[in-house]
């Protein structure tokens, strides 16, 4: 059984575009050097990575020019069937960099129906309509989500089976996160009874910063284990790779691929045995 990850936080910058690409890269890594580090059912079958963030920065960094594709996530969004057709064949791109990963690709021009979506009576689980229709083909969808709680994140949010959050040490994280969270509890009770939400990832943590550092101590008092083990660090590496168009993991440094190793077993456990939602 294929997993449906979205991967959001309405605060803009902490990492959802790069941890989106993190885990693809990663797993399509192990699937050619470690395979035995993967469930079964992920070892062979190509991953989707679906834009649903207007910028379309998942769509450039996995080599795909959102202004010169010919069918976008908005297409999808206007007729989630157009998945299973010919037009939908186009809609699913091959990542031209990396192998084993096909993109939804997405484009400025989806701001077009952000205004008339939420009114439609359908209009929060046109994605989840869509990717039940191909996510058998895929060892894993993974959403990349817009910084806001609108109606991209909501259908992001249907359609996902687990959820993760991403966040940086800065002042305003806690607070972020508790809107977030507050977000979450309301759509499970009423959207998406079954969602797992996985818990918080910190992302580019530098611990030659002390804020940084009682940041983190803070988050992991106030959530316990809801917030992940496995931190990711900064790395320059990550970001050149991410602006050259290149696979994330291309001349890491071996500690940090490992971290990235770490953080899917860690993911992989939440999966099978979903920690508590609420504060540690
Ligand atoms: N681990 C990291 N180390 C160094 N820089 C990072 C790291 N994670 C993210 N960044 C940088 O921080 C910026 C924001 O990251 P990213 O685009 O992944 O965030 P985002 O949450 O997707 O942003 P948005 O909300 O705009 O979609 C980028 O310039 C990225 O390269
Ligand atoms: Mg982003």
């Amino acid at each position: 059984m294929s997993i449906v990850l979205t991967i959001a936080n309405n605060k803009g910058g902490v990492g959802k575009t790069l941890v989106t690409l993190a885990i693809a890269s990663t797993i399509t890594w192990l699937q050619k050097n470690e395979p035995s580090l993967l469930p079964n059912t992920m070892r062979k079958l190509p991953i989707l990575v679906v834009d649903t963030d207007p910028q379309a920065n998942t769509t450039e960094a996995l080599g795909i020019d959102p202004v010169e594709v010919p069918v976008n996530i908005l297409e999808l969004y206007e007729n989630p069937s157009v998945i299973e057709t010919t037009s939908g064949l186009s809609l699913l791109q091959a990542s031209p960099k990396q192998k084993n990963i096909v993109v939804v690709p997405s484009s400025i021009k989806l701001e077009s129906i952000s205004n008339t979506l939420p009114s439609q009576i359908d209009g929060r689980t046109r994605l989840k309509d869509a990717i039940d229709r191909v996510k058998e083909y895929y060892s894993l969808v993974i959403i990349d989500t817009p910084p806001s709680l609108g109606i991209f994140t909501q259908n992001a949010v249907v359609a996902a089976d687990t959820i993760l959050i991403p966040l940086t040490l800065t002042k305003h994280a806690l607070l972020g996160v508790s809107n977030m969270l507050t977000f979450l509890v309301t759509a499970k009770k009423s959207q998406n009874p079954n969602l797992n939400v996985l818990g918080l990832l910190v992302n580019a943590y530098d611990k030659r910063y002390r804020l940084q550092t009682t940041l983190l101590k803070a988050i992991q008092k106030e959530y316990g284990i809801f917030s992940f083990e496995t931190i990711i660090p900064t790395s320059s590496r990550m970001v050149e790779n991410i602006a050259a168009r290149r696979n994330l993991l291309h001349n890491i440094a071996a500690d940090h691929r490992s971290i990235l190793v770490d953080l899917l077993k860690e993911l992989f456990r939440r999966v099978d045995k979903p920690v508590s939602f609420h504060k540690g």
